[in-house]
């Protein structure tokens, strides 16, 4: 008999998404043709200058400890970034850099929620926030974002009524995973003043923030993005 894992880890499932690419891989391994509507892979290369200075940072031996917040030139590029972008007054010295949009997710995950705690999803939502919480000993509740003209959208009482003396956080994503829903003024208003009044943190995972600005720069029209 092996050691088990902890009840947490024990209680989360697998990720249908991953199995459905093991799957399609194996098929294609031999020699199916699979038409990928799957992971959501960019259709552009990272930005040459990004890349190059990767490839210079290896050639100079860039590979020692750093602080484990990030660089500071980073941090305060993005702290740089928060401000001229949101006009918020963010310090270098209380940002953390991580590998992705999840690292940061499970990090702060672990830093505010305790077993027992609950966190609201807005559902739909991306699969993993579900695991993210469960992994922490804290309980996932989703609450169905009503369906309206097409959009799902965040209304008050669904949201306010999941609310209880357990609720710790609201897990938001805009633009969102699997929806491509974007928040509107009066919904992150809503989502703010139910956090305000009950003391709840906010965990916003922005990694689409700017799928909005590139397609209204490419002229393209989608009928998800709202104002
Ligand atoms: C909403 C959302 N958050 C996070 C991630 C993962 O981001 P990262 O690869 O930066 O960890 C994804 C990837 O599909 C996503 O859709």
């Amino acid at each position: 008999m092996s050691p088990s894992p902890s009840p947490f880890a024990a209680a989360i499932g697998g990720s249908a998404v991953v199995d459905a690419r093991r799957r399609a891989d194996a098929l294609a391994a031999r020699g199916v043709e699979i038409l990928d509507f799957g992971i959501g892979e960019p259709d552009f290369e990272p930005p040459a200058p990004v890349r190059e200075a990767l490839i210079r940072a290896v050639r100079e031996g860039r590979d020692k400890y750093v602080d484990p917040r990030g660089l500071l030139a980073l941090r305060e590029a993005i702290a740089s970034f928060e401000t001229e972008r949101h006009g918020l007054a963010a310090d270098p010295d209380a940002l953390v850099v991580t590998t992705g949009s999840v690292g940061a997710l499970s990090l702060a995950s672990r830093a505010l929620f305790a077993p027992g705690d609950e966190v609201l999803l807005l559902e739909p939502c991306y699969g993993p926030y579900r695991n993210l919480v469960t992994l922490t000993g804290a309980v996932a509740v989703g609450v169905a974002c009503a369906k309206r003209s097409g959009r799902f959208v965040v209304e008050r009482e669904p949201l306010a009524a999941a609310v209880t003396a357990k609720t710790r956080a609201i897990i938001v994503n805009s633009p969102c995973n699997p929806t491509g829903r974007v928040l509107r003024e009066p919904e992150l208003r809503i989502i703010a003043g139910i956090a305000e009044e009950h003391d709840l943190w906010i965990l916003s995972d922005e990694v689409y923030t700017d799928i909005p600005r590139m397609i209204a720069g490419s002229g393209h029209q989608s009928s998800h993005l709202g104002p």
